[in-house]
């Protein structure tokens, strides 16, 4: 929905339609996801405030415990995982967030089946997502083609989407985005 530009600013790309979608797709599965970097640089709420639905659990990667507590996904208004890797620091408590040690992609992902979290909407950023790919961890991919160009000019500072794979199964106007989707 949104991407970094030069100097860390986040940038609205996608259209009010598409936003919209996304919080009902928010809404229709367990739990969504996102990389430090995008907890850090964007501070989502990752709640379905767009679309009438119950919140997701918030699942955050802060490998080093250096995530800013002021973030939204630390302000305990709804269930929120931690994952971390370091041995040197102890997590804090805080209400409504669990914090979870993991050592691998797919450690994380047995330790949220045995909390009974059956579906993952990973939001991003892109190096969140490209392990997931690489992993080959994914059951459909969803893409927002925006109009807008972020790769010259004013945002050339721009982080490059994960290269897709996979078959398409479908193409439509959202609006003025295009949605692509996408299956193994
Ligand atoms: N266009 C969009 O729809 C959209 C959506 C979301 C974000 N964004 C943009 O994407 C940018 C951030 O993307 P990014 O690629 O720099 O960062 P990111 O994917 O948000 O975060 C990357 C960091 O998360 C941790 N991480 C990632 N994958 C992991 C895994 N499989 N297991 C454990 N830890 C993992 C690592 O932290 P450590 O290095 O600490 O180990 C990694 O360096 C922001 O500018 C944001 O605005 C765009």
């Amino acid at each position: 929905m949104g991407a970094g530009a030069e100097g860390g600013q986040p940038v609205k790309i996608s259209g009010d339609l598409s936003n919209r979608l996304v919080h009902r797709w928010r809404s229709e599965e367990d739990a969504i996801m996102v990389g430090t970097n995008t907890a850090r640089m964007d501070n989502p709420r990752l709640n379905t405030r767009l679309w009438p639905g119950k919140n997701p659990t918030r699942i955050v990667f802060d490998n080093r415990l250096v995530l800013d507590k002021n973030l939204h996904v630390f302000d305990g208004s709804q269930p929120t995982i931690v994952y971390y890797q370091t041995n040197d620091k102890l997590p804090d408590e805080r209400p409504n967030v669990i914090y979870s040690i993991t050592n691998s992609l797919i450690h994380t992902l047995q330790d949220l089946h045995e909390r009974k979290i059956q579906s993952v909407l990973v939001e991003g950023g892109a190096t969140l997502l490209q392990s997931f790919l690489e992993a080959g961890l994914w059951d459909e991919i969803r893409v927002f083609r925006s109009r807008m160009m972020l790769g010259k000019g004013r945002f050339a500072g721009a982080i490059k989407a994960p290269g897709v794979q996979g078959r398409l199964v479908s193409r439509e106007m959202v609006g003025e985005d295009e949605l692509t989707i996408y299956k193994p």
